[in-house]
């Protein structure tokens, strides 16, 4: 970009970017890849995520995450990212969001995307990426499901579009309302062997990958024998599993240093065992062969949600979305010096 404040600012409504992201779930996944590889090789900054709670409320949070991505990507941003829990009751979204980026050249921000459908787009595509690394390949005998709201059915949609064999589904939500429809949503897409489970533990048993999805504050889950025939579990939500089942699983995270804060599980481990000898490694070292899936012990993906897979994402939806000549410009925003 020349140095000179961009002739508009170009905001991006969260329709588009959804309609962009269908169909083209594998681009997604493979930004996603090269940005954590970008990120493992150095060529990224990432500042702590800033959580911002308001007096008095323990539940409602608002988030930044600042990043900066190199390599193909070249762009700074940050995602400013609100969770209201009790939205849901009033038939709101709980999360609402936005990415802001910026040029790398004059420092001059660009364009402001709406963020809820990149953030849960960015998160369900590092949960699947993870899956099929620690797999493998892009099948399982059953997958379950615990928490099946807005982000499971995010990942539900990779798991479809991006063709995973799957032999059938065990789903539990503490809102039945909620597995009824998600169970629904499975059976219109034709998949196989749909069954809501009557609890979590009934889901761990039958199902050979596991997406915990829910908004479980402390751990739930705590008898390792869960993890027993090796499953691989997708620890999206963070905060579901006690320390004594982490301490029993190969783990795998997206940032070591990152994910060990915010009463997590793995920061709960960390502060019960006293050390983080627990992690494996990361997903760029299971991607990049220096870390191989143990067979005889549960793989449980832990991904913090990095603020480089935003932009990575963020930035895919951009370049499309200026290709498509869509958006909304908004002309003379930055005064002229
Ligand atoms: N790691 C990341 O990168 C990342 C990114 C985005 C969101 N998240 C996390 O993903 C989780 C899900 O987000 P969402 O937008 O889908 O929320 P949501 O509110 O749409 O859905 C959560 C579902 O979990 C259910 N639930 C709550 N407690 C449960 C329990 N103990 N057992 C079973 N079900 C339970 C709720 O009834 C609800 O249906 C949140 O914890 C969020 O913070 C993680």
């Amino acid at each position: 970009m020349p140095f000179a404040p961009p002739d508009s600012f170009l905001v991006v409504r969260g329709t588009e970017i959804a309609e962009l992201i269908d169909g083209n779930r594998d681009a997604c996944v493979e930004a996603v890849r090269d940005a954590y590889l970008t990120h493992a090789r150095g060529d990224s900054s990432l500042p702590h995520s800033a959580f911002l709670r308001l007096p008095g409320r323990e539940r409602e949070r608002v988030i930044a995450l600042p990043a900066y991505l190199g390599g193909r990507f070249d762009v700074s941003g940050v995602k400013w990212i609100a969770s209201w829990p009790e939205n849901v009751r009033h038939g709101l979204a709980r999360a609402s969001a936005v990415l802001v980026l910026n040029d790398t050249g004059t420092g001059f921000p660009y364009a402001c995307l709406e963020s809820s459908v990149i953030s849960a787009t960015r998160t369900a595509a590092s949960a699947v990426l993870g899956a099929q690394e620690l797999i493998g390949a892009r099948h399982a005998e059953r997958a379950g499901f615990i928490g099946t709201g807005l982000i499971a059915d995010h990942i539900r949609r990779f798991l479809l579009e991006l063709g995973w064999k799957i032999g059938g589904f065990r789903l539990f939500d503490v809102d039945e309302k909620a597995a009824g429809r998600f169970a629904r949503s499975l059976r219109e897409s034709d998949m196989p062997d749909v069954e809501v489970a009557g609890d979590a533990r009934e889901v761990f048993d039958s199902c050979d990958l596991v997406v915990l999805a829910t908004v479980a504050g402390t751990p739930h889950l705590d008898d390792p024998a869960i993890l027993r025939h090796a499953p691989t579990v997708l620890h999206v939500s963070l905060r579901d599993l006690d320390p004594s089942v982490i301490a029993v699983a190969q783990n795998v995270t997206d940032d070591v240093d990152h994910v060990m804060r915010e009463r997590t599980s793995l920061h709960l481990t960390e502060q019960r065992l006293g050390h983080r000898g627990f992690v494996d490694g990361t997903l760029a070292d299971v991607m990049e062969g220096r870390l191989a899936r143990d067979p005889g012990r549960a793989a449980v993906f832990s991904p913090f949600g990095l603020g480089v897979l935003d932009l990575a994402v963020g930035k895919w939806v951009y370049d499309r979305t200026i290709e498509r000549g869509g958006g909304s410009p908004v002309h003379g925003f930055f005064p002229v010096a």
